[in-house]
């Protein structure tokens, strides 16, 4: 298997297309290829080449029964991959596509592998490099987010290459992610479509163009089988405190704590609530904590922290996706 990993650095102007073509090169030849989209980097191979697919599940150490996402472009892909597309979907496919949205349809009978039953998940994810990427494959791409399966997903090249050099063929380096946490998730195989995975796409958003949605309560394993896993977890141990008194129960409980060098992720308006306390700040707006949240996590191990206590934030807008991602990675939670 490969032993160097590419990392193609798209800050060069004109130089990048040419890099992207070489990127497109090995998709089209069976190799995996890390790019970044709006939301988190993927990794991404030919969805129509079951091996190359199969290489994605190796690399990432991913349950065999937890399926991929098909990346397409407006122009291709949907028709191919989909047996039906129900009046809803494309509905929100026209309002939010190019975008992080994902949706599950029927599949086409033969579409192999990444389905799950007899559907599949497409999405036509925005930002420059994964459309040219997609555009030069002239292929669907199977690109699930580009970590080691259960870490949080990576939001920079040097994530990627953290979790997977030497492992995969190349890089796109497009700098960091805008969204920061993966695509809403929506089902539309059952007759009320379902929210699986929340995402920057809001219910709020969802039910303003097309009426009545649910949203998919704790785990669904039946439903979205990657969802019953651990995940977005650090490896120092992680303690999430919800409510209007978390920084003094954070406090309380790091007082009592036996960790050798704990730290608190917390947003920035409550800095002044936590002293001297060894402290890193997510951001103020919701929209900034969700882009900051991983690159925290994972910084956190690569300064040595054994213990993780992270403020919990306002489930409303994209902070319902920010604490689906939290509830998932934490060892415990206290309210
Ligand atoms: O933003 C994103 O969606 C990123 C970027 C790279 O596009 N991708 C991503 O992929 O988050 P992944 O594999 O990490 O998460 C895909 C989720 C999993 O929870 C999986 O179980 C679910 O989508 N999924 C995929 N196909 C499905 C299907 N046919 N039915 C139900 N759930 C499905
Ligand atoms: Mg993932």
């Amino acid at each position: 298997m490969t032993s160097e990993t590419i990392v193609g650095n798209l800050e060069v102007g004109s130089a990048s297309v040419e890099i992207i073509k070489q990127a497109a090169q090995i998709i089209k030849s069976g190799g995996l290829v890390a790019f970044p989209t709006e939301t988190v980097y993927g990794l991404g191979a030919n969805a129509l080449d079951e091996s190359a697919c199969a290489k994605i599940y190796q690399v990432k150490g991913r349950p065999s029964d937890n399926p991929l996402i098909v990346h397409i472009s407006k122009e291709f892909g949907l028709e191919q991959m989909a047996r039906k597309v129900p009046t809803g979907a494309k509905a929100l496919i026209d309002a939010f596509s190019p975008g992080p949205l994902t949706v599950i349809l029927p599949a086409r009978p033969g579409v192999f592998a990444h389905g799950y039953g007899d559907t599949i998940a497409l999405r036509v994810p925005g930002g420059m490099v994964a459309k040219l990427l997609i555009h030069h494959a002239g292929v669907p791409i199977a690109a699930p987010s580009a970590n080691i399966s259960g870490r949080p997903s990576p939001t920079t090249a040097s994530h990627v290459l953290a979790d997977l050099e030497g492992k995969i063929d190349m890089v796109l380096d497009g700098g960091p992610c805008k969204h920061g946490v993966e695509s809403t998730v929506i089902d539309f195989s059952t007759d009320i479509p379902k929210i699986l995975r929340p995402g920057s796409i809001t219910q709020e958003m969802i039910t303003e163009i097309i009426g009545k949605v649910e949203m998919a309560e704790g785990i669904e394993p039946a439903k979205s089988p990657g969802m019953k896993y651990k995940h977005y977890a650090p490896n120092a141990k992680m303690t999430l405190v919800e409510g209007d008194n978390a920084p003094a129960k954070i406090l309380q409980i790091l007082e009592q704590s036996e960790a050798r060098n704990p730290i608190i992720l917390a947003p920035t308006a409550d800095k002044a609530k936590y002293g001297q306390a060894p402290l890193i700040l997510l951001g103020r707006r919701p929209e900034e904590i969700a882009a900051n949240i991983y690159a925290a996590l994972r910084h956190c191990d690569e300064l040595g922290h054994d213990e993780i206590f992270v403020q919990g934030v306002a489930e409303t807008g994209i902070g319902v996706a920010v604490m689906n991602r939290l509830r998932k990675a934490a060892d415990r939670e206290e309210c």
